[in-house]
């Protein structure tokens, strides 16, 4: 079965792809230097395939290790080629994410995000790898008014967050460009991934600092924050409040299963794919629907808008739907359901 390097496995989109692709039989090499993670999520994926019976000695390969250092990558292609289980892909998830903190500090967001990708690629061309999935995101959009977006949209992102991942997209298509016939890249623009593993043993460990409204409402649901502040009662939306494209974190790992499959199988190529679901949920409508499906109380109260937030975020998803016969399968309820699930049984994190 294939090897497949990971880099940032450890964090929450991560951890459940991994889960996901140890579980199709798939053998993982992970680097990640846990600066918003634990090596404890891999900890419970492991958990998760013993209760179900699947062995995973030999299978997954942890280094410890950072994407800014060009070596601690090596060490894993080298790792690799000494085990005799030769890396044929790479699934690049390594990256910061806040959008606050990279205003505050775009040096760090543009030496982690864009150098750590140089380095990999660098890497990845000595050890001809030449297939790799990228965690791109929707920000990366210009905003329009409800109106679902398009992968031929036009991009202008408004923070340096944003920015760090327009360009890493930009440089991937310079590199498949530098040679067509060899580079098979997928990146995939993810809309807002929530919820976790219906197993309720993993999920999005946010360390104490949510700042996104899903982590929040299931914080205030158990009791650690008062009340959601939602950012704007006058957007031009059903109810005034924001709309966007959550996506269960499930469905988005096997949105990475497809897109590596796919990738794998077709001719090489580059390819820029959204994944959501292509359904807008505004806030009041996710709070609501938390509160009726978990029998909880979310209390709120409305605050200014945020800058730089938009009414209306969410994907046009046909694309990703036809090329790789992907379909995301849980609903908004679902959703609801297993993030509080996970924030029941680890109130603290893991
Ligand atoms: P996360 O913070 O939970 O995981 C990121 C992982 O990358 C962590 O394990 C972290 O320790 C690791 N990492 C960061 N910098 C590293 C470095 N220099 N070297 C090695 N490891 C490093 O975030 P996530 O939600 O799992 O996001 C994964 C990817 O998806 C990120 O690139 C993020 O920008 C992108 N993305 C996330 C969202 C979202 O809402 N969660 C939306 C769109 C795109
Ligand atoms: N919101 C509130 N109160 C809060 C937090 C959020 O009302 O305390 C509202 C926002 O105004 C917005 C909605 O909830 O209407 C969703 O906001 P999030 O912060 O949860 O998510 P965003 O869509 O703003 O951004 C997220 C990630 C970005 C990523 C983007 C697209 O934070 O990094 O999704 O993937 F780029």
């Amino acid at each position: 079965m294939k090897s497949i390097f990971v880099t940032g496995g450890a964090g929450f989109i991560g951890s459940h792809t991994c889960l996901l692709l140890l579980e199709k039989g798939f053998t993982l090499f992970l680097l990640d230097l846990f600066v918003t993670s634990s090596q404890k999520s891999l900890k419970r994926v492991s958990l998760i395939l013993r209760k179900k019976g699947i062995d995973i000695k030999g299978k997954i390969y942890l280094v410890e290790g950072d994407i800014k250092n060009k070596y601690d990558i090596e060490r894993v292609f080298k790792m690799s080629f000494e085990l005799n289980k030769i890396i044929e892909s790479v699934i690049h998830f390594a990256g910061l994410k806040s959008v606050a903190e990279s205003v505050k500090n775009p040096g760090l967001y543009w030496e982690n995000n864009v150098n750590g990708t140089i380095n990999l690629l660098k890497v990845m061309e000595k050890y001809n790898c030449k297939n790799i999935v990228f965690s791109s995101s929707a920000t990366v959009y210009k905003a329009k008014s409800n109106a679902p977006l398009f992968e031929n949209d036009i991009c202008e992102p408004v923070n340096p967050y944003g920015n760090t991942k327009l360009t890493i997209e930009r440089l991937l298509k310079d590199i498949y460009n530098s040679d067509p016939s060899k580079w098979r890249i997928a990146s995939l623009r993810y809309f807002n991934p929530v919820g976790a593993h219906e197993s309720g043993l993993l999920g999005e460990d946010t360390l104490g600092k949510p700042n996104n409204i899903y982590p929040l409402i299931t914080q205030v649901a158990i009791g650690k924050i008062k009340e959601i502040k939602i950012f704007g009662s006058d957007w031009p939306t059903i109810d005034g409040t924001g709309i966007r494209d959550y996506i269960h974190i499930m469905d988005l790992a096997e949105g990475h299963f497809s897109a590596l499959n796919y990738l794998l199988k077709e001719k090489p190529q580059f390819l820029t794919l959204n994944l959501g679901t292509g359904i807008g949920t505004s806030v009041l409508e996710l709070i609501r629907c938390f509160e009726k499906v978990n029998n909880v109380e979310i209390p709120y109260s409305f605050d200014n808008r945020r800058v730089g937030d938009n009414a209306f975020v969410m994907a046009d998803n046909s694309l990703a739907k036809k090329i790789l016969n992907w379909i995301p399968k849980r609903n908004i309820e679902d959703i609801c359901r297993d993030g509080w699930n996970w924030q029941l049984k680890n109130p603290n994190g893991y």
